[in-house]
C-alpha cells in the first residue's frame, strides 16, 4: 500500500492529535526537497506573485501561472499532499471557481484547492465540494483582500471580529470545506474554531493551537526581503543548509516548538 499522503491520513492526524505539516513550495527541485523532508502537505501558493515573480500583491497571479507552477511541482512529489490556490477573482461565481480548479486538478495535478472564503463565498465551496473537487477554505486574513483590509492586520481582536471568524468556520464547514485554514489570527480564536470543525484546521500566525502549520518557504530560508513575517522563522539560520532547515522545520512543527509564543498574536 502506498504511504502517500491523502485527506484520509489528514482526518486521521487531526484525531491523533499528530501535528499536520504544511509549506509551500513552487518548482520541482524545491517540491523534491520538501517531500524527502517528510512535509505532508505542499501548497503551491498564490504567494508566488510575491516570492517568485516579484509583485506586491497575490493580486496579478494568473490561473495559467497557478496550474503551469503546480504542475512542475506535482513532478517533484512522491509522498506530500498537494494544494493549489485559486488565484484573485477566478472563484468570483460557482461556475468560475469549478472550471478554475478543474484546471489546477485536470493540468496541473492538484490534489486540492484552496479558496479565499468567508460565510459569504460558503455557496460557492458548496458547489465545488459537489462538483467533487476537496476543497481548502482559507480565512482570517485573505491576502486577495489586502485592499479592501487596508493592509495586513491581525484578524479576530475584538468580540465581533472573533464571532466573525467563528461564523465563517461554521459555514465554510457546513458548506463541506475538506480542510480550513486561517492566517494572522488571535491564537485564541484559532484555538476556537479548532475545538469547534471537525476537519483539520492549518494556521499560519495563528498560534501553536492548530492541527497543522504551513509557512511560506523563501521565509523559512531566510530569502524574504526585508523584514520577514514576525510569526515566522529563518530555520535555514539556525541549520546552514536547505535540508537541514527543512528537516528542522518539519521536527519544530511535530514537536510543537513551533510556533513558540514569540510567533503568536492575541
Ligand atoms: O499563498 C500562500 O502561500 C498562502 C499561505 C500563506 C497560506 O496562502
Amino acid at each position: 500500500m502506498s504511504d502517500a499522503v491523502t485527506l484520509a491520513t489528514l482526518r486521521r492526524m487531526k484525531a491523533e492529535q499528530k501535528p499536520i505539516v504544511s509549506l509551500t513550495a513552487y518548482d520541482y527541485s524545491m517540491a523534491q526537497a520538501v517531500d524527502a523532508a517528510g512535509v505532508d502537505v505542499v501548497l503551491v501558493g498564490d504567494s508566488l506573485g510575491m516570492v517568485m515573480q516579484g509583485h506586491d500583491s497575490t493580486v496579478p497571479v494568473s490561473l495559467e501561472e497557478m496550474t503551469y507552477h503546480t504542475a512542475c511541482v506535482a513532478r517533484g512529489l512522491k509522498r506530500a499532499y498537494l494544494m493549489a490556490d485559486l488565484p484573485f477573482l477566478s472563484d468570483f461565481d460557482a461556475k468560475t471557481a469549478i472550471h478554475s480548479a478543474a484546471m489546477l486538478m485536470k493540468e496541473g495535478g492538484a490534489d486540492m484547492v484552496k479558496i479565499e472564503a468567508s460565510a459569504e463565498q460558503a455557496p460557492i465551496v458548496e458547489a465545488m465540494v459537489r462538483a467533487g473537487i476537496p476543497v481548502c477554505a482559507h480565512f482570517g486574513l485573505r491576502p486577495q483582500r489586502v485592499g479592501q483590509l487596508g493592509g495586513y492586520r491581525v484578524q479576530g481582536r475584538g468580540e465581533a471580529a472573533a464571532e466573525q471568524v467563528l461564523t465563517d468556520a461554521r459555514a465554510l464547514e457546513a458548506a463541506g470545506a475538506d480542510m480550513l485554514l486561517v492566517e494572522c489570527l488571535a491564537a485564541s480564536v484559532a484555538s476556537q474554531v479548532r475545538a469547534e470543525v471537525s476537519v483539520p484546521l492549518i494556521g499560519i500566525g495563528a498560534g501553536v493551537d492548530c492541527d497543522g502549520q504551513i509557512l511560506v518557504i523563501q521565509d523559512i530560508l531566510g530569502l524574504t526581503p526585508g523584514r520577514p513575517p514576525s510569526f515566522s522563522h529563518d530555520f535555514l539560520a539556525d541549520t546552514g543548509s536547505i535540508a537541514g532547515a527543512l528537516e528542522a522545520y518539519v521536527s519544530a512543527v511535530r514537536g510543537q516548538s513551533f510556533p513558540s509564543d514569540a510567533h503568536r498574536f492575541e
